[in-house]
């Protein structure tokens, strides 16, 4: 516990001192995380078709103005135009990327996996990300740019790409989640406009009640209430990348021994990453997000809830017409929708106490997978996940093909793809 404590003391102390003035920061050089990477660069072009597979750049436009980028990805010997399979999208976990899906060799990589299978693959990337690309009328200095949490990316980021993929490929889709894509998904799903455009749902590493996070850092930072001292120092935007974030992350991984023990001290021990990779990894990651954001994942910690955002009382009576923020119902997730889901053992974040809670509550009952020495990240990083989840994740989406669901309107099987 020493060791996190200090670096507490460390946010503590850099909130308290530097909120109001970082400009003496500016011109040092720190050297642990690289830059964020030029916004002229494309996911495509960066991680996707230089392995050899064909990558198309989408931009939707949401309900609420923000520009989000999608990324669509074929087999290597596959057709944009011409997909067989049944699209599938991808949603990326807080403080990552649609580049998450990527990051390992093509043979371990979920995204470039389930192209392989022939699946018709999208990838999304929520607001905040450096793969979105702003706002009609907002820019990103604007306090208004970041005023959002999770439930605006289940209800305004989710909804808009599942509208897009849906209209433009005229199937119903698959939904694959990892960490914040999972609460994303639950929440979206309790939706009937969202979720009759929703085939099935793969979730790795699922969240919705957060009560029994075991993540010392994160315990720490949700019992000294971090966020709301974040927020009263005027941050609305958390970007790792920014100058203070480097300074930060800089500081906490000297004052950690190193990089992997923070993330393990938030994440929970990860078994099988590849340890020559990290440099590439946190080249891409993290991406930035919302203050909003983790002080409305902090408050669910702290209350137990699956709730929408609290405003406190006042502000509730405003918005809700009631005290406490409305709770989303697990139990109107359809009951006719398959789910699938994977959870790991060191996982500190995903807790099973937690997600037991999540099951208990929802009408359809899901199909788990369970292993013993995965941590939060290694269910999109580990160098066997392809053995571990992938296959079995792929295996359970074919099996629902063949008790004959119809697809659209294309009048052929759309199972037969490879
Ligand atoms: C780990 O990453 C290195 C560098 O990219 C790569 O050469 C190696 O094959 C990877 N190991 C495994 C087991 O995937």
């Amino acid at each position: 516990m020493a060791k996190p404590l200090m670096a507490m003391v460390f946010l503590l102390c850099f909130f308290a001192l530097h909120s109001a003035d970082d400009s003496s920061y500016r011109s040092l050089e720190y050297s642990i995380l690289p830059r964020g990477l030029s916004d002229q660069k494309s996911l495509c072009s960066q991680l996707v078709q230089p392995a050899g597979y064909p990558c198309a750049e989408h931009q939707i436009q949401t309900k609420d103005g923000f520009l989000l980028g999608l990324q669509r990805v074929s087999s290597c010997d596959g057709d944009l135009e011409k997909q067989k399979g049944p699209p599938i999208l991808l949603l990326h976990g807080l403080f990552m990327g649609g580049d998450a899906w990527f990051l390992n060799s093509a043979r371990e990589s979920l995204g470039f996996i389930l192209a392989d299978n022939g699946f018709d693959v999208w990838i999304g990337n929520v607001r905040g990300t450096r793969w979105s690309h702003g706002h009609t009328s907002l820019s990103e200095d604007e306090k208004e740019f970041w005023d959002w949490s999770w439930e605006e990316l289940a209800l305004y980021d989710l909804a808009g790409m599942i509208d897009y993929i849906n209209s433009l490929t005229k199937r119903k889709l698959y939904v694959v989640g990892h960490s914040q894509g999972t609460i994303m998904s639950f929440a979206a799903l309790t939706q009937p406009d969202i979720a009759e455009k929703v085939e099935a749902a793969a979730l790795l590493s699922p969240i919705s009640y957060l009560e029994h996070i075991t993540a010392p850092l994160v315990r720490l930072m949700v019992d000294t209430h971090l966020d709301t001292i974040i927020l009263a120092a005027g941050f609305h935007e958390l970007n790792f990348k920014s100058d203070w974030g480097t300074v930060l992350l800089d500081d906490l991984c000297d004052r950690l021994v190193n990089c992997i023990n923070v993330l393990s001290s938030i994440t929970g021990e990860n078994c099988c990453l590849n340890g020559s990779r990290f440099d590439l990894f946190f080249e891409y990651e993290p991406h930035p997000s919302s203050a909003k954001n983790l002080h409305h994942l902090f408050q669910m910690i702290r209350k137990g809830t699956f709730s929408r955002y609290d405003y406190g009382l006042l502000k509730n009576l405003r918005v809700y017409g009631q005290r406490k923020p409305p709770a989303f119902d697990l139990s109107r997730i359809p009951k006719s929708l398959p789910l699938w889901m994977a959870y790991g053992g060191s996982d500190e974040l995903s807790d099973w106490t937690d997600l037991q809670h999540t099951i208990k509550e929802l009408k359809s009952v899901p199909e788990l997978v369970y292993l013993e020495n995965y941590g939060h990240v290694d269910f999109i990083l580990s160098m066997k996940a392809k053995e571990d989840v992938y296959d079995p994740m792929i295996k359970f989406l074919k099996s629902l093909g063949k008790s004959g669901i119809e697809y659209g309107d294309s009048g052929r099987n759309p199972y037969e793809f490879r």
